[in-house]
């Protein structure tokens, strides 16, 4: 796939998470074996831990991160954005199934212009979204707002699939992502071409010591990665000074 960007990506990105909305959830446990779980749990601690107040999840799908973060003791209420209604819809009736409809706000938005004021969050979340900003520049913008909204003192954390480094096991998941999701993708979800877009989309993005960069370049201090996921997933965080 050639790459594509700018306005032509945002479509492309809306629609195809329009289409795949509703066995989003089923195909993120079919892939992973369920291992976005934990992902996610550790996502959501490194960036609540200790901190009390709001938080945000950006571009917060069926509102997993979300729901996480509301569940955490010193977080008051928790607010998953999104530009779909399909992917606002599930949040909404997750929400409510987790026991925390009056905790976790879904509103629908654009991580590239966040309808809040500076300041307003303890911490900030996003998972697996960044790679869909559309270029040039989204990723940067969309963590320009995600540490916008963030008060002096909170913190951001970025869950993100990763190009593979070389080695280790990074052929058999080359093969695992580009061959056999899109499988799964077509049989699961009925949509091959969503699943193909995936590894693409990956194998296009900054590696996870250049999201690194791209975190202190948004103003962002004691910024860290842990890669995970056999080399395939990277979780990023850092501080608001
Ligand atoms: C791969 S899903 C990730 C969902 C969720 N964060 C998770 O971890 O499961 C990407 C999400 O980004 C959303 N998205 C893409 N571009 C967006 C934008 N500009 N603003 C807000 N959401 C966006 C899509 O609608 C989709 O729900």
């Amino acid at each position: 796939m050639a790459e594509i960007r700018g306005e032509v990506k945002q479509q492309y990105v809306a629609s195809l998470f329009s289409r795949i909305a509703d066995r989003y959830d089923l195909m993120n446990d079919l892939m992973t074996l369920g291992l976005h779980r934990n992902w996610k749990a550790r996502t959501v601690r490194l960036a609540a831990q200790g901190l009390s107040g709001k938080g945000l999840d950006v571009a917060g799908g069926t509102g997993d991160l979300g729901i996480a973060l509301a569940r955490r003791a010193g977080i008051e209420h928790a607010v998953v954005l999104d530009l779909l209604p399909g992917m606002i819809a599930k949040a909404r009736s997750k929400a409510g199934a987790a026991g925390l409809p009056e905790n976790v706000t879904c509103l629908l938005g654009d991580a590239l212009d966040l309808p809040f004021a500076d300041d307003t969050f303890a911490c900030c979340t996003a998972g697996f979204s960044l790679r869909n900003m559309p270029g040039p520049g989204g990723v940067q913008i969309a963590l320009a707002e995600m540490v916008r909204v963030v008060r002096p003192g909170g913190r951001v954390a970025v869950l993100e699939l990763t190009p593979m480094a070389k080695g280790g096991l990074s052929g058999i998941l080359r093969w695992y992502f580009h061959h056999v999701v899109p499988l799964i993708g077509s049989v699961v979800a009925g949509d091959r071409a969503a699943y193909t877009y995936l590894p693409q989309s990956v194998d296009q993005f900054v590696e996870a010591v250049a999201l690194a960069g791209m975190l202190e370049d948004a103003g962002l201090a004691l910024v860290g990665y842990k890669i995970m996921g056999f080399g395939a997933v990277a979780v990023h965080w850092g501080n608001k000074p």
